[in-house]
């Protein structure tokens, strides 16, 4: 099977950052609360910034990075839950934007669990698609425009961000594993515009969205403590599942990037797994949730610091929304 290898990485993170103290004054909580609860101690959040502007910045620093020319990419995969329209896409923006003439643009919607997808399509289209060697995976996040700030419960989590990584054929196949429960749809959600035209009987809508009460409005529901049930769960079992794939186990993965929701998350997931909490990439306590751009933003960090070697095996293990979970290991 055809591999893939990563060229390179890139990021984006809006300059304004929140802290936990600032919270303080909107909502009854504490520094001390979320610190311990999450690990977040600030975020960075978008000032009303396009989502696909700041995946434009994501994708050109990873262009730079991987020293190629926007003409060289073949395929652009958008990861977000915070697109600016219904239509057009993320991906063809950028698309455009960036002038990548040569390459098509698709975007998809898998919450947190984004880039693992992202990742996942990359390589099988790159293994078997000869029009396509070369893909850039661009994860712009605004997760606070779905955020409701008065909602001590949810809005402390969240920040965001873009990171990017353009990945190219050869090298090691990508090992993957991808799972839904869709049953936990309920769980976490946000409402876009309900289907309504001129014709709309008002009870009868309402009756026909009982599934997904809209006492949120738009912003977000979610049932924490059952997502973080999940989490525990899926993570350890999407990465053992990856890994098996690949022929090893998870303790012989040179790095972890989890995605960053918890960190009490992150810490009973890898002891679940048995690998040494010293092989874990994490910042949440920097930038808090950003939804799909958690683990390409860590990706970029890690290149940036020196700390991604040739030959290493990372697992990256995502989840969210949906409820979506899955996990790659990719040879670097
Ligand atoms: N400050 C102070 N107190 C708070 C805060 C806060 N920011 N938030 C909640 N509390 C309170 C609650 O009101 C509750 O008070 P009560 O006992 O008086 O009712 C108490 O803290 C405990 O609440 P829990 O919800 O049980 O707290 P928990 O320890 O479970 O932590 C959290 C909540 C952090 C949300 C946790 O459940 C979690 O991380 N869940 C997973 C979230 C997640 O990963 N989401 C993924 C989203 S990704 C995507 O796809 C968008």
């Amino acid at each position: 099977m055809i591999g893939i290898k990563l060229l390179g990485a890139g990021m984006y993170l809006p300059p304004k950052i929140v802290d936990n103290e600032d919270f303080t004054k909107i909502v009854d909580t504490s520094d001390e609360w979320i610190t311990k609860r999450t690990g977040i101690k600030r975020r960075h959040l978008s000032e009303g910034e396009y989502t696909w502007s700041m995946g434009l910045k994501a994708a050109k620093n990873a262009i730079e990075n991987a020293k190629i020319n926007p003409l060289d990419i073949d395929m652009i995969i958008a990861t977000t839950v915070s697109a600016d329209f219904a239509f057009p896409s993320v991906s063809n923006i950028i698309q455009g934007k960036l002038e990548a003439k040569n390459a098509f643009g698709i975007d998809i919607s898998c919450a947190c669990a984004g880039f693992v997808y992202g990742l996942d399509m990359a390589s099988r289209y790159i293994a078997t698609n000869d029009d396509v060697k070369t893909v850039l995976i661009v994860s712009p996040e605004n997760v606070t425009k779905t955020v409701d700030y008065s909602d001590r419960s949810t809005c402390v989590l969240f920040g965001d961000g873009a990171g990017a990584v353009v990945v190219t054929a050869g090298g090691e196949p990508l090992y993957s594993y991808l799972g839904t429960d869709g049953t936990g749809a309920e769980l976490l959600y946000a409402h876009l515009y309900p289907a309504s035209n001129g014709f709309t009987d008002s009870e009868k809508a309402k009756e026909n969205q009982k599934a997904f009460p809209n006492e949120t409005g738009r912003y977000m529901y979610m049932d924490g403590p059952e997502v973080y049930k999940f989490a525990i769960k899926a993570m350890p079992e999407a990465m053992e599942k990856a890994c098996k794939k690949a022929g090893i186990k998870p303790s012989d993965l040179d790095l972890i990037i989890p995605h960053q929701a918890n960190i009490r998350i992150i810490d009973t997931a890898i002891k679940n797994l048995g690998v040494d909490k010293e092989k874990v990439y994490v910042n949440i306590k920097e930038t808090g949730n950003i939804s799909a751009a958690c683990i390409p933003v860590c990706l970029s960090q890690l290149i940036e610091q020196g700390k991604l070697k040739p030959g290493q095996k990372v697992g990256m293990v995502g989840f969210g929304a949906g409820l979506i979970y899955g996990a790659a290991v990719l040879t670097v």
